[in-house]
C-alpha cells in the first residue's frame, strides 16, 4: 500500500485518517468482527451506471484512476479503504460529498443526477449488481442506504 500513497495524498490529513481507519478495520476483519451495515447498499440501474461511468472518465478518472483504486492524486472509491471509511456511514454521506466536494475545480458541476449516476457507477465497480430502480438523486432518499 506505501508506495501507492503520493506525497500529494500524504500531506492531506484527511487521507491519512482513512488510512489509520483502514488498517484498524483490517485487524478488526482478521479477528472475525465485520461491522454491520445500517441497510443494504441501493439499488441502480445498468444504463444509470454506464451514463456514471462516462461521467466518471470525464471528470474523476484523472485524480482517482482509471480503475477507481489507482489513482495518484486521490484517495480510492473503492476497496478496504474506501470500505474502512464509507462502511459506517450512509450512500446519503457520500451523495452529498460529491454534490458538495466533486470534482474539486467546480463541485456541484455534475448537477444532483450526474452525481447519483457517478454514485451508481461507484456501487458498480465496487461490484453490487444492478437492479431495475435508479439510485435516487436526492440524499434523503438514501439516509438509511448503506454504502457497504
Ligand atoms: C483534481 C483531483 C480530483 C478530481 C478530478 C476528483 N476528485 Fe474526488 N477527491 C480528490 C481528493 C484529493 C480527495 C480527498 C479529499 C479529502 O480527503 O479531503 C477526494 C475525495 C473524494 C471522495 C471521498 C473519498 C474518501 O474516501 O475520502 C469521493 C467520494 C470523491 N472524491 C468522488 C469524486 C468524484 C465522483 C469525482 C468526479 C465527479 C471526483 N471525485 C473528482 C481529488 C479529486
Amino acid at each position: 500500500m506505501g508506495e501507492a500513497v503520493s506525497a500529494a495524498n500524504v500531506r492531506n490529513p484527511r487521507f491519512l485518517t482513512v488510512l489509520i481507519v483502514g488498517a484498524a478495520t483490517l485487524g478488526l476483519a482478521a479477528t472475525g468482527q465485520a461491522q454491520t451495515p445500517a441497510a443494504k447498499t441501493p439499488g441502480f440501474t445498468a444504463a444509470q451506471a454506464a451514463r456514471g461511468a462516462a461521467l466518471y472518465s470525464a471528470n474523476c478518472a484523472l485524480c482517482h484512476g482509471d480503475g477507481l483504486d489507482d489513482g495518484q492524486f486521490a484517495p480510492p472509491l473503492k476497496g478496504p479503504v474506501h470500505a474502512a471509511y464509507w462502511g459506517s456511514r450512509t450512500a446519503a454521506d457520500v451523495l452529498s460529498y460529491i454534490n458538495a466536494m466533486m470534482p474539486p475545480s467546480s463541485p456541484g458541476s455534475l448537477g444532483a443526477q450526474g452525481s447519483a449516476d457517478v454514485l451508481a457507477y461507484m456501487f458498480k465497480a465496487g461490484g453490487a449488481a444492478p437492479g431495475d430502480k435508479e439510485l435516487p438523486i436526492d440524499p434523503a432518499a438514501l439516509a438509511l442506504a448503506a454504502v457497504y
